[in-house]
């Protein structure tokens, strides 16, 4: 039925970031580094707000479900490459593999459309402060979280089902450090064009809706601020969204500069940067940015610590 050197796939085997030995070492040190902070802190950001009712007001549940699908986004990836750094084995199973691809897509979606979902909600706080608790009611906020989780599973599943079609022949080797959706679409000897075409236009509307919602909300919030007379009030609303317009500009930041600007570098070497991007480096650097900056964050934080370092005296 098929042709010649069509085998049946039960493994890929992932490069990783470094052939050498010596940078290996590197990689695993500097990337356990990362995902310990990034579980560390996100983990402690949700049990802050988790724990601390002044914190139950949207705002802070969509920052919770962000810390979320940032500790999943990293775990989908990290720990796996330093097991096989550690053990020394570059491979991995189809199915593991397939699950692989399936999640990363869906924590990067979610991570794209809560950061829409919190420029709306710092809209309608800054724009429509007296009607905010009508329009933010508890199950308008749920359907904002559930949204993203729904739409971006249905997301990973046609890009999954649509993979699963594909034959890989002789080469089963992957230049990358996990399964991500691109470098199995360049393996792969079947005809991708109507995966790329699926991925094209679904990826450009899953970038396009949040940037779209986000940009919406930052022109009325900065033409609101712009009409507040004090200097006050207005270091006060730049305050609040400053921190979340600096995570945006690094991830869509990111996905210009990877994506439209890949000029200077190669293909393989352009994947694997913005895969660190997207599921490392920008799980690892929302919570520092939000924390680090936030008044109420950083009070519910040393409470949380206060708290721990009381408990075990308690009877
Ligand atoms: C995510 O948001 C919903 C509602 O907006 C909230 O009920 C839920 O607790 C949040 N999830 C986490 C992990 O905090």
């Amino acid at each position: 039925m098929h042709q010649g050197n069509q085998t049946t796939i039960s493994e890929f085997i992932l490069l990783g970031l470094s052939k050498h030995a010596e940078q290996q070492k590197v990689v695993l040190v500097l990337f356990l580094g990362m995902y310990v902070v990034t579980m560390v802190e996100n983990g402690l950001i949700i049990l802050a707000i988790s724990l601390d009712s002044y914190l139950h007001t949207p705002m802070y549940l969509f920052l919770a479900n962000l810390s979320f699908a940032d500790m999943s986004s990293i775990s989908t990836s990290v720990p796996k490459m330093l097991m096989n750094i550690h053990t020394k084995s570059q491979s991995i199973s189809y199915e593991s593999c397939i699950t692989q691809m399936y999640f990363s897509i869906v924590f990067v979606i979610i991570d794209n459309f809560l950061l829409g979902v919190m420029a709306y909600d710092r809209f309608v706080a800054i724009c429509h402060p007296l009607n905010y608790t009508t329009i933010m009611q508890p199950r308008i906020c749920a359907l904002l979280t559930v949204i993203p989780w729904v739409l971006s599973n249905v997301v990973a599943l046609t890009h999954t089902l649509l993979l699963i079609q594909l034959i890989f022949c002789d080469s089963n080797i992957l230049p990358h450090f996990f399964c991500d959706l691109a470098p199995l679409l360049k393996l792969t000897c079947s005809d991708t064009m109507v995966n790329e075409l699926v991925l094209f236009v679904i990826g450009l509307s899953v970038i396009t809706f949040p940037f779209a919602l986000i940009l919406f909300s930052y022109i009325h919030i900065v033409s609101a601020v712009l009409r507040i007379s004090t200097t006050e009030g207005k270091w006060k609303a730049i305050s609040t969204c400053g921190s979340h317009l600096t995570v945006v500009l690094l991830f869509y930041g990111t996905i210009v500069g990877v994506y439209f600007f890949p000029s200077s570098t190669h293909p393989d070497d352009r994947d694997k940067i913005g895969a660190i991007l997207f599921t490392v480096v920008t799980p690892m650097l929302n919570p520092f940015i939000y924390s680090l900056r936030n008044k109420d964050m950083k009070g519910a934080l040393r409470k949380l610590i206060n708290r721990k370092k009381f408990l075990p005296s308690m009877p």
